[in-house]
Order: structure tokens, then sequence, then C-alpha cells
């Protein structure tokens, strides 16, 4: 139970519903909610309620504060509290981004290892095989949902270079395992009604987790019955040792493993899919990408060292992130009390903070809403003024990965096709763990060398993109 502490109170919206209906407000439309208070209250603000504090800090200062000092400002689990300790949703939800201090680092540095550059690099031709593979079911003259596609097509990378399972079908079918364990994970009536109770989301949700363990425990059965020396994450996570010789357990292998599964598939896809809706509303740099690709690349396939040659596709990924990053906020709890600015917080306050918010101050990106690569020429914004990968000892352990990703899987498909918005689309964004959008992507396959059109665009997308 938190401590009460008494403080001027912090600028925040009071609604009639109280901290509840805050709560269901930011999960309809994050970025609506985060906007609308840094508009009306500024740099600080929270949403309170008796001993319920839930602050938001924006700008980099805040950002720094919040996420280095990890000793104060915990990472929260993602499992609801009344998670029973020995269920599969337990298991499946005690990774690193729920834990904290000396058993953070113990894990995060066994599990280092399998995510150098280097190692990751090695994944280069499985991910052209696999991009390849999926383009070639592409038809011109097709209307496709891009968002789908993305997903089927980092799913399947996933598959293959973190869990090593090659066959599509059982891929899909984890895929949608996964899909809706986390769907259900995220549900409204699993935060409101955390109760094991006949019909529930919540029990929905242990049901899945069962299912979902048994399939991670079946991989890692297989994996460990396997030879050993196989290049794939979860077989480098299964062979790691620390400097004692200790290795991840079962129990923690599946935690681990199923967060770097979960965290390494919809991140991607929702990057490579607002990356390519971005450049068919801007049809010049479009242009020009392809242009730099055809050059360097003359058709084929980038080798890693050819990635490095391709300063433009590096500001388009970057500029893609900073506009439209996938992870648009992230939540800390304090241990104790904590000073936030002029405010003092009580131990078990949450914190969010928001690489959206932050990435779209005027004050750091002149023009914030503008989709301008060029601006990467001309700045270097420090940690905590860019952070799609977040920052402090929780950022993203698959930077690499995703990044060697999305720059391989974009330079293939834009050698082989352009992709033209289809007509009267409307694209809402559906913010959960990650931002992805709404009704999906439609879109028509043109032949490589046509320009597509700019539709014009419907929905939410517009607060976030000038788009003409
Ligand atoms: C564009 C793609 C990606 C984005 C935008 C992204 C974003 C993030 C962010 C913002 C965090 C920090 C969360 C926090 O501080 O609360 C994070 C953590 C993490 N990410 Fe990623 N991620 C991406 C891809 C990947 C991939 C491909 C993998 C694995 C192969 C991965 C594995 C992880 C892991 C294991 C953590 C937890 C690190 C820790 O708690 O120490 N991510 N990611």
């Amino acid at each position: 139970m938190a401590t009460t502490i008494r403080s001027a109170r912090v600028p925040g919206p009071r609604a009639p519903l109280g901290w509840r209906g805050q709560a269901l407000a930011f999960l309809r439309d994050p970025i609506a909610f985060m906007a609308l208070l840094r508009r009306q209250y500024g740099e600080l603000a929270s949403v309170q309620e008796g001993y319920q504090w839930w602050m938001f800090a924006f700008g980099p200062a805040y950002n720094q504060q919040v996420l280095s000092d990890a000793a104060l400002f915990h990472s929260v689990a993602i499992a609801p509290l009344t998670t029973p300790p020995n269920s599969a949703l337990a298991r499946l939800t005690r990774n690193l981004l729920s834990m904290n201090g000396d058993t953070h680092k113990q894990q995060r540095r066994l599990m280092l290892p399998a995510f150098h550059r280097k190692r990751v690099e090695g994944y280069r031709d499985a991910i052209v095989a696999l991009a390849e593979h999926e383009l070639d079911t592409w038809q011109v003259g097709q209307q496709l949902d891009i968002a789908r596609a993305m997903q089927r097509l980092t799913l399947r990378i996933a598959s293959r270079t973190l869990f090593g399972v090659d066959a599509a079908g059982d891929a899909d079918s984890v895929g949608r395992l996964i899909d809706s364990w986390m769907a259900t994970l995220e549900s409204g009536g699993v935060l409101l009604l955390p109760r094991d109770l006949p019909a529930t989301p919540f029990r929905k949700l242990l049901r899945l987790s069962d299912q979902l363990e048994a399939r991670v425990q079946a991989v890692i059965a297989r994996k460990r019955a396997s030879p050993a020396g196989q290049p794939d994450v979860l077989s480098m996570l299964i062979e790691a040792r620390d400097d004692d010789g200790v290795a991840l357990t079962d129990e923690e292998l599946i935690g681990q493993a199923s967060l770097v599964f979960i965290a390494g598939h919809e991140t991607s896809s929702n990057a490579l899919t607002w990356t390519l809706f971005l450049l068919s509303q801007h049809p010049r740099i479009l242009a020009e990408l392809c242009d730099e690709l055809a050059g360097v690349l003359r058709g084929g396939a980038p080798t890693v060292e050819q990635l490095a040659r391709l300063p433009l596709l590096d500001r388009v990924l970057k500029e893609s992130m900073r506009l439209l990053p996938p992870a648009s906020f992230m939540m800390r709890y304090t241990t104790r009390p904590a000073q936030l600015g002029p405010h003092t917080l009580p131990a078990g306050a949450t914190v969010t903070v928001s690489p959206y918010i932050t990435h779209h101050s005027p004050a750091l990106y002149p023009d914030p809403q503008r989709f301008d690569p060029a601006r990467w020429e001309r700045i270097a914004p420090g940690t905590y003024e860019y952070m799609p990968f977040g920052a402090g000892p929780h950022m993203c352990l698959g930077s690499t990965f995703a990044t060697i990703e999305i720059k391989i899987v974009l330079a293939l498909l834009l050698q082989r096709y352009r992709l033209e918005l289809a007509p009267g689309a409307r694209i809402d964004r559906r913010v959960k763990i990650t931002m992805s959008p709404r009704w999906g992507m439609p879109m028509h396959v043109l032949p490589q060398g046509s320009l597509p059109r700019p539709v014009r665009v419907r929905g939410n997308v517009r607060q976030m993109v000038e788009l003409g």
C-alpha cells in the first residue's frame, strides 16, 4: 500500500469518474490523452485520487531522471497485480521488463551475447530468404493489408532467428496464440476486473497463458534435445552461463524467451508498416530512396556492409520512428518517495514517460509533425531526446536486430514494388503496448519504377503527421 505524502497538488484532470474514468480515457487512446495533458498542464501532470498517484512526466530531463534511476523508478510488470503466483501467466510475464536491480542485471548480462552485433549480423541470410519468400507471393495490381503482411513476415523472422523454428504453419499458429494472448492481456476487461471468475477476460487470459506456456515449453524441450551450438537466440540463452557458471532455469527461459518473441516481432512489424505508409505519402522522398538503393545494391539483397552505405535509408527509418514510434510510452513506479520537479511523489506512484510526446516537441524538432528525413543531416539528439528503443538500463536489447531486419526488408521490398494507399483508406492508431494502424494498412502493389499517388488519408493519423 502506498504511503500518502502531503505535497502541492500536481496539476491534472479531475473528472466525475475519477481515477478509473481517466484510466479508461488513457486506455482508449494513450496518445490523445498524453497530448492533451502536455498541452493543458505542461511537463508534469498527474491523475490523482486518494493514495493513487499516476504522474505523466514529459521532456528529456524527466525522461532521464525516470529512466536512468532504476532503483527509484522500477520497471512495471505487465502482469495484472492479482496474477496467481504459480500460474503460467506469472511465469510468462516474469522477464527483463518486470525485473529490477541485481536480478535484472544478472539476467540481462546472460542474454546480452545473443544480441551482439556480430551475432545479429549472422541472421542476415535468414532475413533475406524469408523476406524474398514473402515478396514472391505478392502480385502487381493486388490490394494487400500491409500491416498483416509485415506481421506475418516479422513473425516468421522471429520464429526462425529467435527460436530456430522453421515450419511456417507452426510459427503462424504460435503467432496467432501470442496475438490473442496479447490482445486479452491489454484489454480493458483484464485491467478493470482482474479476477478469476467465470466468463471474464481474466480467466480467458489464464487459459491462454496455459496454452502458450505449453507451446514455449515444447520448443525449449526440442532445443534441449538437439545438438548444442545452434545459431538461434533461444539456443544461446539455453547455453548461456554467467561468471559463476549459472544458467537460466527453465522457468526463467519461459519468461525471457516469450518476451523476446513478443517484443521482437510486433514492434518491428509496426515500424515497417508506418515507414511504408509515410513513404507512400511522400513520393519524392520515396523516389530518392529508391535511387539510393538502386545505386548501391543494383537490385541485389543488401549485405550487412552495404547497409552502412545507405544513409537515406537510415534517415528515413529514424524519422519514421521519431514521428510514429512503435512504443509510444513506458511506465515505471516509485519504490520510495521521490522528488519529481517541485512535487514529492509517494512510494508506489506510477510514472509514465513518452517517446511520442518527446519526439513531437517543437523545441527539439522544429516542425515536428513533418516527415523530413533530411533533418537528420542537421540534428544529433541526445539519448533522452530521441528514444524509440527506450533508454537507461531497460533500453531495448533487440535494437540492432530490429534495425538490420527493418532495413533489409525495406531494401528488398522497394527494389521490387511500390505501394500506394488504397483510396478512401482510414488510418487510425491503435495504441496498446505498441502502436499499430487500427484498421490495417490497405495498399495496392504497383510495379517497381511507378510512382504512387499520395492518396488523401482520413483518420487520426493526421493528428500525428502532416499530410497533403
Ligand atoms: C522497431 C523495433 C523495436 C522497438 C521500437 C522496440 C522498443 C523497445 C523499448 C522502447 C523498450 C524499453 C521498454 C521500457 O523501458 O519499458 C524495449 C525493451 C526491450 N526490447 Fe525492444 N523494440 C524493438 C524490437 C525488439 C526486438 C527485435 C527484440 C528482440 C529480438 C526486442 C527485445 C527487447 C527486450 C528483451 C527488451 C527488454 C530490455 C530490458 O528490460 O532490459 N526488441 N524495446
